[in-house]
C-alpha cells in the first residue's frame, strides 16, 4: 500500500511506515502545488499531510483508494473533516506531543512582550547600549496579574499551568468547565467579554473554525486594558489583525506576541513596522522533542487504519 507525505518529516515516523508500506515523500522545501497534490492523491492509500496543505471537495475527490489523512499538526482546519469523512476517509491529528511546546512558546511570546526583550535585543545588536538606565525599556512584571486563556483545551490548560507558576490569576474562556485546570491554579471560567476586559495578558488557545474566525473582532478588541499583552499561538484567522495592528500603532495596548498570521505565511508589512510586537514564524510545536513524536504519532496513524485497526487520534 502507499503512503504520500507532503515534506519531509523527521525520519523516525517514516521509517516505521517504511517497514511495512511503499512511503514516497514531496523532498521539496516549500510547499507541495495543487496539481502535484492531485497528482500524488490520486493513488494513495493514506495521505500525511502539513498544516499548509489545503485538503478539500476537489482534492477529496481525486482520492480513489486513500483511507485516512494523518494530519501533521493538532489543527485541523486545513482539511474539510466532514467531507473527507463522508467518503469513508479517517482524519487524524496529533494532539498531546505537542502541548508542552506549544505552551513553552506561548510563555516565551508572554515573556518577550512583558520584558520587552525585542527591543533591548535591537539595542544591543545595533551597538547603541549607552549603560544602566533607571528608566529605560520599562516593562511588566507577571506576578499578580491576571491571565486570561481563550480556550481551556490542552495547550490552553498547560500555558495557564505555566502563567499561574510565574504567579498569575488564571481566567479562562471555554464551552466546557475545565475542573483540572481550577483545581490546579484556582482558575475562573468567565465569559469572553470579561475575560478580555479583566485580563493583563490574553494567550489565545482555540481551534480555528466558522464560530472561532475573527472572534476577537473590533468590538471584542477594543475590550482589552491599555496595558494589555495578547498572545496568539494558535491560529491568525482568530483575530482582526488590521484592527490589532490599528490598536498597537495607537498604543491602544500595550504589546502583542504573534505566532500565527491571517495571512500566513504573508505578513502585513505594517506589522513589521510596529516596536511593541515580537514576531515568530509558527514555531509552536518547533521542538525535535515535539516534531519527532508527530512524525511518530501520525505514522501509527496511518498503520493503524491501513491494518484495519481504528485511527489512535481520530479527529
Ligand atoms: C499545529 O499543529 O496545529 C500547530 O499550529 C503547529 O505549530
Amino acid at each position: 500500500m502507499k503512503v504520500f507525505v507532503t515534506r519531509k518529516i523527521p525520519e523516525i515516523g517514516l521509517k516505521l511506515l517504511r517497514k511495512k508500506y511503499d512511503v514516497k515523500v514531496h523532498k521539496s522545501p516549500l510547499p507541495i502545488s495543487k496539481s502535484a497534490l492531485i497528482n500524488n492523491v490520486k493513488n494513495c492509500d493514506a495521505l500525511i499531510p502539513l498544516l499548509t496543505d489545503k485538503i478539500d471537495k476537489e482534492l477529496i475527490d481525486k482520492m480513489k483508494q486513500c483511507k485516512i489523512i494523518a494530519n501533521y499538526a493538532v489543527g485541523f482546519n486545513n482539511i474539510d473533516v466532514e467531507y473527507a469523512k463522508s467518503k469513508g476517509i479517517a482524519v487524524t491529528n496529533t494532539p498531546d506531543v505537542l502541548t508542552d511546546s506549544t505552551a513553552d512558546l506561548a510563555m516565551t511570546l508572554t515573556l518577550a512582550c512583558a520584558r520587552r526583550f525585542n527591543e533591548g535585543e535591537e539595542v544591543m545588536r545595533n551597538k547603541k547600549f549607552g549603560g544602566w538606565h533607571p528608566t529605560f525599556l520599562l516593562g511588566m512584571e507577571l506576578k499578580n496579574k491576571t491571565f486570561g486563556i481563550l480556550g481551556a483545551g490542552r495547550i490552553g490548560t498547560a500555558t495557564a499551568i505555566r502563567a499561574n507558576g510565574f504567579g498569575c490569576k488564571i481566567l479562562y474562556y471555554s464551552i466546557k468547565r475545565n475542573k483540572f485546570l481550577e483545581q490546579k491554579t484556582k482558575a475562573k471560567k468567565v465569559s469572553l467579554e470579561n475575560l478580555l476586559n479583566n485580563s493583563d495578558i490574553i494567550s489565545i488557545h482555540l481551534p480555528l473554525n466558522s464560530k472561532t474566525d475573527h472572534l476577537l473582532d473590533r468590538k471584542k478588541l477594543e475590550l482589552l486594558k491599555t496595558s494589555a499583552i495578547l498572545i496568539n499561538t494558535a491560529r491568525g484567522e482568530i483575530v482582526d489583525e488590521k484592527y490589532l495592528i490599528r490598536m498597537l500603532k495607537n498604543k491602544r495596548i500595550f504589546s502583542a506576541g504573534f505566532d500565527v498570521y491571517e495571512n500566513e505565511p504573508k505578513v502585513n508589512p505594517e506589522l513589521i513596522k510596529l516596536k511593541n510586537v515580537v514576531l515568530l514564524p509558527h514555531l509552536g510545536s518547533a521542538t525535535n522533542d515535539a516534531r519527532n513524536a508527530m512524525s511518530l504519532l501520525a505514522a501509527k496513524n496511518v498503520d493503524a487504519v491501513l491494518s484495519g485497526k481504528s485511527p489512535i487520534t481520530p479527529v
